[in-house]
């Protein structure tokens, strides 16, 4: 090994991918997108690159996420975006092949699990390790995961949310959803299209969420004024959008994580149950800064809730740090099926 080090982190999320470098912590972050050629199918660019370029271009160029719901898609749009990246933060001369540590969401089916690791063996890894996002999260978030005492780590994104009940290293119980941030857009977009016979697209509603979103009405009720496209005259239109409107849109999704955080709790056992009643949940991930969505799952719950610093940046961050201790990486790290 020289002094420029070949492990890398790969958060390989649906809205956002994340790459750690061993000694050099968070390097880079871009949304999960491709930008192809919809006439010839040719990728153009990736990433905030490809981001930009759509709307500027002609027509014929397309902005494509190839992960949907947390998994794979587009296989060679996914090979190329790794690729591109990657050897964007390396410098060419010292792209020997690199180790790579990749988060993967629970209960992602063999097949797709195979994908992933087609896909980091084909942009060049020597060595790849498959870990439980929700694991690399808890890690992320400083939860001591090899302590005997239970933990629980729900990590919201955009196409998954994990629920897990960490102990000793392992994951005792864990949990898997397509319901997250993509989901939360989608019944936005629905909602306004009811309520206000107006069509909005998939980034208004992103920004309505991100702004005036709410789990809870509790504090202030705030406004925001959006444009979209009347649905009987076609013509574009402006309306005015309350918290109140943005909660009762997310008001399924959120039940649907509640649901499902609390069948995690039911499913691990008691003493460990009892560990969680005293310590906590810990939310992470990019949709957990939903505003008062700790209050929602701790007045649901009844146990206290934490949002993790930067919530975004756990998995990366937990992945980081199991590159940095082997001991860590052998024990939470997925057997490999090569
Ligand atoms: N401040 C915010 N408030 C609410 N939602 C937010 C905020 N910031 C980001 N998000 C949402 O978080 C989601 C992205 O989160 P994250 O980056 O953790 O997902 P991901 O890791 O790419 O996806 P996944 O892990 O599900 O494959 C998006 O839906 C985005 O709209
Ligand atoms: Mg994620």
């Amino acid at each position: 090994m020289g002094i420029i080090s070949k492990d890398i982190g790969l958060d390989l999320g649906t809205s956002n991918i994340r790459i750690h470098i061993k000694g050099k912590g968070i390097v880079l972050s871009e949304p999960t997108v491709v930008a192809i050629n919809k006439i010839t199918g040719e990728i153009l660019a990736v990433g905030n690159q490809a981001k930009e370029m759509v709307g500027r271009t002609p027509d014929n160029i397309i902005a494509v996420k190839p992960l949907k719901d947390g998994v794979i898609a587009d296989f060679d749009g996914t090979r190329m975006l790794i690729q591109t990246l990657i050897s964007s933060v390396i410098p060419k001369s010292l792209f020997s092949k690199p180790r790579l540590v990749v988060s993967i969401p629970a209960g992602i089916t063999d097949v797709e699990e195979r994908a992933v690791q087609g896909v980091a063996y084909k942009a060049g890894a020597k060595d790849v390790f498959l870990m439980e996002e929700a694991m690399a999260a808890a890690i992320g978030a400083g939860i001591k995961v090899e302590q005997p005492e239970g933990s629980m780590i729900v990590d919201i994104g955009g196409g998954t949310s994990e629920m897990a009940v960490l102990s000793l290293g392992g994951i005792v119980v864990s949990n898997s959803i397509k319901v997250a941030g993509d989901r939360i857009d989608r019944d936005i977009i629905e909602y306004i299209k009811q309520n206000f016979n107006v069509i909005i697209g998939e980034g208004e509603a992103e920004d309505v969420k991100k702004q005036i979103g709410a789990a809870t009405s509790a504090m202030t009720d705030e406004k925001m004024i959006i444009k979209g496209r009347n649905l009987t005259s076609g013509l574009p239109q402006t309306i005015t959008i309350t918290t109140e409107d943005i909660k009762n849109a997310m008001s399924d999704a959120l039940y649907e994580i509640l649901r499902v955080i609390k069948l995690t709790l039911e499913q691990t056992p008691p003493e460990i149950a009892a560990d969680i009643m005293e310590r906590g949940i810990v939310l992470s991930g990019g949709c957990s800064q939903i505003k008062n969505l700790d209050r929602f799952i701790n007045e649901e719950t009844g146990i206290p809730v934490f949002l993790a610093e930067n919530p975004e940046n756990c998995v990366l961050k937990g992945l980081g740090m199991a590159l940095d201790s082997i001991e860590i990486l052998k024990k939470t790290t997925l057997a490999r099926k090569r």
